[in-house]
């Protein structure tokens, strides 16, 4: 079985063709980010512009590489939802119209659960049902708990900012550019993380919640209070340090209280090397198994997208076309 996935939730155009064992045949990805860039930020209606020009040759692109035809396609996967409305509308509608003029079924996927699932497109191991999600991206940052790909529920989530957005705001003030988080990381780098001490945001309330707002206030009124005293490397190294302290405790803090040995983090945050190592060493030292997608999967693309569709369709048959294209998503509050 082979799955055309795409992806236009924001401000990336992305299609990718995946079997149904995960094994990924292509997976372009346009990004639009030097164009939202001169805005600081994603532009809604530029998005849905932009997503209208690429769709068809990114999705012809993509047929291309992985050397096949629509014909070989048994299935077509589409972002359905949570995301920009225009730039959701432009990818599914598209996508439907390719269904239906190919009679090819096409499945809606929510867009959470594909970054969850990713974590089953990079090589074994894979973690075992059930476990705690993380999803830290630009839009979202919560907790879930995944029974199986269809039964996700969620534990906690932020109370204002999603984590990524933060980064994305600081490094707008710092004039690092957008996107934020793979620039802050980079500084971060060479920065001393206790050089200044920042807020750790409900670090210690007893529910999985987060908050970035007063965080993200914190790095901002310094950086205005003291410009020209901190290094920028410092400012990011402690505002990351800061941000990826609390999301690695509250993961640990969900699977602590489930007893759930195994914990995935995802999303475009995700891809932080220092995440990803300070996650690493929480995990080993409390004796919990994590497992990350690989860092290029983390971001938005087409293959999670696939892969997401092939467990929905597997288990909802194809999609009815008269849901809502924004419609509410596929995990259900615990
Ligand atoms: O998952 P994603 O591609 O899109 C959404 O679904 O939101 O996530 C994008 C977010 C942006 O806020 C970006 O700054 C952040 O992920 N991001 C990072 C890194 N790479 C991307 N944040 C921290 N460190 C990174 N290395
Ligand atoms: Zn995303």
């Amino acid at each position: 079985m082979l799955i055309l996935g795409i992806e236009t939730s924001c401000d990336e155009t992305a299609a990718a063709v995946v079997d149904e064992e995960g094994k990924i045949r292509a997976n372009i990805i346009n990004s639009q980010v030097a164009i939202h860039a001169q805005f600081g930020g994603i532009v809604p209606e530029v998005a849905s512009r932009q997503h209208l020009k690429n769709i068809l040759p990114i999705v012809e692109r993509c047929l291309e590489e992985a050397g096949v035809s629509l014909a070989d396609i048994d299935l077509i996967a589409a972002t359905r939802g949570p995301g920009l409305v225009g730039a959701l509308l432009v990818g599914y509608t598209f996508a439907l119209a390719l269904a239906r003029g190919r009679d090819i079924p096409i499945v809606g996927v929510d867009h959470l659960q594909a970054h969850i699932l990713a974590v089953f497109l990079g090589p074994p191991p894979h973690p075992a049902f059930p476990f705690i999600a993380t999803l830290v991206s630009g839009g979202h940052t919560a907790i879930f708990l995944v029974r199986d790909p269809m039964d996700i529920s969620l534990m906690g989530t932020t109370l204002d900012d999603a984590a990524g957005e933060a980064f994305d705001k600081v490094a707008k003030v710092l004039d690092l550019g957008y996107p934020g988080g793979p620039v802050i990381s980079k500084l971060a780098r060479s920065g001393d993380p206790a050089a200044i001490s920042f807020p750790r945001p409900l670090l210690r309330s007893d529910d999985l919640n987060f908050s970035f707002s007063g965080l993200k206030t914190a790095v901002i009124t310094e950086i205005k209070k003291n410009r020209g005293h901190h290094k920028t490397e410092d400012v990011c190294a402690a505002f990351q340090e800061a941000a990826i302290e609390v999301i690695c405790a509250k993961t640990l803090a969900a699977a602590r209280e489930t007893g759930i040995n195994d914990i995935v983090v995802a999303g475009g945050v995700a891809a932080n090397p220092r995440l990803r190592r300070l996650m690493a060493d929480t995990c080993e030292t409390a004796g919990r198994r994590l497992f990350l997608p690989p860092a290029d999967l983390c971001p938005d693309n087409g293959a999670m997208i696939a892969h997401g569709g092939y467990h929905t369709f597997k288990a909802q048959g194809p999609t009815d076309i008269s849901t809502d294209v924004y419609s509410r998503a596929v995990f259900h509050e615990t």
